[in-house]
């Protein structure tokens, strides 16, 4: 390779984890990046080497990126745990590749710093701007509806999506970037920085400088990870309304430090945690006007009282540090404690006959009349058979009704695709309802809204109660008292129950048979059941050439 000892010898080995490919658009600026990440080590007195890792496109991967966030997260673990590396930097930011290297970088223990991809620029079309995934649901609408024509439809592809990096309201990526920077994986302020701005590439150099100095002091992710930590990760999403997969994903990434979050602690957060960013999908902005009020560190200074402010970040200092001295510079986009966007909410956890596990629902972004409603069950059993019946005319619906979608859960989807902002009839479109009561065991983009109960456990495809359910039967949400139930008796569960059959496993070969075969259920962070916990995997002896 051209390498001289003197390049490598007694210098710590830093892996770069490159999420780039060809495919995932959020992250076509990393070639660039890893490349200054190297600056940054080789400045620093390391020896840089990296390691082209699978990257997960939400916008390309069939059926979903989460069957394959799993598979990330152990190719991350065993290429650390191959290959002679003495630290990390993981190049994420698109929806899964967060937690499925940070999942993997905690399982392996290496010190490891995480670099997010930050979020692409603001969407523009026709004096008006867009964002990711929120106005594309909006204007499909729309579209559907026969409001705007297929020519303004183009228009609007072509402005929304125009620079590299990730979404760019608050979605599944930005939270997740949040959640890590909370968490003590990234240098402060790392994750609100645009992915095209000068200070990004700045920051790539930093990361890579600062991954040696972690390997000299020896500052592991068990070192950053702690109930404390994972409760400032949860903070940080509750007050930016952040996306409902991060139930699942920090779950996952507790467990794999060995620490058993619940879901309910979403919900004893939830209900003291105010939402004081005010960001699409729930509220009004985008990431490029979050950083300029401040970022996330300017955020955290707002939500002091409410954090573990001792905890220890990748920097080496604690969270309190590294916020010190911040100050926010647009109130419209960060709001103060005292006057939240909303006092509460950014997420809650059901519970009920329907979802005896837990399903997880984002009031803050649905319509307010809907937090307690009962309507009568419209259910498919499938995404295909409600694609082809939804915009039926004659479809006996109208805007009280709950939409229902089962067998899309972990197992069922598989891989519990983000199919759970069920669209709403072309019918009622048309009559301008814009919002019903939806429920599924599927997942939701992070840049959607609507009343979406999603991740109901135990999924129907393993023979939970939505199973059960019929079109028909009342469904009954209350999210003040956190209750979705369905309103029929327990002799009739019971008898529908004993009718149930076992559906068939999805996959008879490969990596969908070990998914299907290990796959744990949403409440518990869907991870595969062996790769839980934080036990010791010996480390390969190396063969002698
Ligand atoms: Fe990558 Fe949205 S498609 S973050």
């Amino acid at each position: 390779m051209g390498y001289s000892r003197e390049d490598y010898a007694g210098k710590p080995v830093i892996a770069i984890l490159n999420t780039w490919n060809d495919l995932s658009a959020c992250h076509s600026h990393f070639r660039v990046r890893a490349e200054e990440v190297k600056r940054g080590i080789w400045q620093a007195g390391g020896f840089p080497i990296e390691l082209p890792s699978i990257s997960l496109s939400e916008v390309f991967m069939k059926p979903t990126t989460m069957l394959y966030r799993n598979l990330l997260a152990m190719e991350a673990e065993e290429q650390l745990r191959s290959y002679p590396a003495d630290g990390v930097v993981l190049m994420g930011g698109c929806d899964k590749t967060t937690p499925g290297l940070l999942m993997g970088a905690i399982s392996m223990n290496l010190p490891a710093i995480f670099l997010p991809a930050g979020a692409m620029l603001r969407g523009d079309w026709c004096g008006r701007i867009l964002g990711s995934g929120t106005d594309v649901w909006a204007y499909w609408a729309d579209l559907r509806a026969g409001k705007i024509s297929e020519c303004e439809w183009r228009g609007i592809e072509n402005g929304i999506a125009r620079s590299a990096g990730t979404c760019m309201t608050m979605g599944t990526a930005a939270t997740m970037m949040s959640a890590a920077e909370a968490l003590g994986f990234s240098l402060p302020g790392a994750s609100s920085i645009p992915a095209v701005d000068s200070r990004h590439s700045q920051m790539a150099t930093l990361v890579g400088r600062r991954a040696v100095d972690m390997v000299w002091e020896d500052l592991k992710p068990s070192d950053i990870v702690s109930p404390e930590s994972l409760d400032n990760a949860i903070t940080t999403v509750l007050s930016l309304s952040g996306s409902t997969n991060a139930v699942i994903h920090l779950i996952a990434m507790a467990k794999r430090a060995g620490i058993d979050l619940k879901i309910d602690r979403f919900d004893e957060l939830s209900s003291e945690i105010p939402v004081v960013a005010n960001m699409r999908p729930a509220g009004e902005y985008l990431m490029e006007d979050f950083f300029y009020a401040g970022g996330l560190r300017a955020l955290l200074q707002e939500i002091l009282p409410l954090l573990n402010t001792e905890c220890i970040t990748v920097n080496g200092k604690t969270l309190g540090e590294n916020i010190e001295g911040t100050e926010v510079f647009n109130r419209e986009v960060i709001h103060t404690l005292e006057k939240p966007c909303f006092a509460s909410g950014g997420l809650v956890i059901l519970r009920g006959n329907l979802a005896p596990n837990g399903a997880v629902m984002k009031p803050v972004a649905a319509e307010p009349s809907l937090h307690k409603h009962s309507g009568k069950a419209l259910v498919f059993d499938s995404y295909d058979e409600m694609q082809e019946a939804i915009d039926d005319p004659e479809l006996d619906v109208d805007a009280d009704s709950v939409i229902v979608l089962r067998n899309a859960g972990p197992k069922g989807g598989p891989g519990m695709p983000e199919w759970g902002q069920l669209p709403i009839p072309k019918k009622l479109l048309k009559q301008g309802v814009r919002d019903m009561l939806r429920i599924s065991d599927a997942r939701m983009s992070g840049t959607s809204y609507g009343a979406c109960v999603l991740h109901v456990s135990p999924e129907s495809f393993v023979g939970g109660p939505l199973a059960l359910l019929k079109t028909g039967d009342m469904v009954k949400l209350d999210v003040e008292n956190r209750s979705i139930d369905m309103m029929v008796d327990d002799l009739e569960l019971e008898k529908r129950k004993s009718e149930l059959s076992q559906p068939s496993p999805k996959f008879s070969r490969g990596y969908g048979r070990l998914y299907s075969e290990h796959i744990m259920q949403a409440d518990e962070g869907c991870d595969f059941d062996f790769l839980q916990g934080d036990g010791d995997v010996p480390i390969p002896e190396p063969e002698i050439h």
